[in-house]
């Protein structure tokens, strides 16, 4: 493996989590394999499990991390090609991604999308341009459009508290105040289609997630129907696809609650917000698995970044 810029990177799933498990039963087998190396976590957007896990996950496997919230503290980046440079970007990604793979061996991005521009969110062209510029490995921290360690980090989770062999998933869409991305919930769902699970998907109508993404999967608009009889109850908002970027639903119907989802696992991804997204009751029960889930995005990072130190 080159990069790690989507799920589509993971040849085998089954393999995967299992190799997940074995590092986080002994996390500092491998202490050695990233010694002098550096791995830059380029941050273009907000972040706190992303930031601190892949550190965690570099230093486990004895890797140098260094972080730049490149937003605030970097020059602006310019990724148009040809563009006449007299406006607010100063550096252009061809210079900035080559010299940063002069200081490291391995470059994380961050950066979301735009939620305006669907076909320019759709190119993904800053995770793209350092794929392009940069000489080393990309992995990415969640890009416009997916958010592959996330994606790992879930069907780990699953895996690991599947009571059943064929456990019944079911991503619903919640919601929010704020319009939010897609990825996460693109991530899941091509996760899900990777392993050995019962799948659907519910949201609301004109909430439907690109269909390219979710193929043959079931999407109910009916939440109670699509929460009979489930093992894991992913939550996640997103904003509209079809109607690119807006919110056209606030109200609380499809907020995750105790009754609802029943002897079911809860699961996201967090930030939550509380009685928006979830109600308390959820949050603070046994059936919320979303603590174990953020640990688990160091041992997912760290097997991206042992597989991509195996490789260079
Ligand atoms: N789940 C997730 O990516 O969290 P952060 O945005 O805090 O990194």
């Amino acid at each position: 493996m080159k990069h790690y810029t989507s799920i589509h990177d993971i040849d085998d799933m089954g393999n995967w989590i299992e190799e997940a498990k074995a590092l986080k039963a002994n996390p500092l087998k491998h202490v050695e394999l990233g010694r002098n190396k550096t791995i830059g976590l380029l941050f273009f957007n907000s972040s706190l499990r992303t930031r601190l896990s892949t550190q965690k996950a570099a230093l486990n496997l004895g890797m140098n991390p260094i972080v730049m919230n490149v937003s605030g503290d970097a020059w602006g980046i310019e990724f148009g090609d040809g563009t006449v440079m007299n406006g607010t970007t100063a550096e252009h990604i061809k210079e900035a991604a080559a010299v940063v793979s002069q200081y490291c061996d391995i470059i994380a991005v961050r950066a979301f999308p735009t939620l305006t521009d669907k076909v320019k969110d759709e190119s993904e062209q800053v995770l793209k341009s350092f794929v392009k510029y940069a000489s080393v490995p990309i992995v990415n921290m969640e890009s416009a459009t997916g958010h592959p360690l996330q994606g790992l980090t879930d069907a780990l989770t699953i895996s690991e508290h599947a009571q059943v062999s064929k456990p019944k998933v079911v991503l619903s869409w919640a919601p929010h105040t704020k319009a939010l991305p897609h990825a996460v919930a693109n991530s899941f769902v091509q996760a899900m289609q990777k392993m050995d699970v019962e799948f659907v998907i519910a949201n609301p109508e004109g909430y439907d997630l690109n269909p390219e993404i979710t193929g043959d999967t079931p999407i109910f608009h009916n939440q109670k129907e699509a929460f009979k009889d489930a093992d894991f109850v992913y939550t996640k908002n997103w904003s509209s696809y079809e109607s690119y970027g807006k919110v056209i639903k606030k109200d609380s119907d499809w907020m995750i609650t105790k009754d609802e989802i029943g002897k079911a696992k809860f699961l996201h991804c967090l930030p939550v917000r509380r009685n928006v997204v979830v109600e308390d009751a959820v949050l603070d029960s046994d059936s919320s698995l979303v603590i174990q889930q953020a640990n688990n995005r160091t041992y997912a990072a760290q097997l991206v970044l042992k597989k991509l130190l195996e490789n260079l």
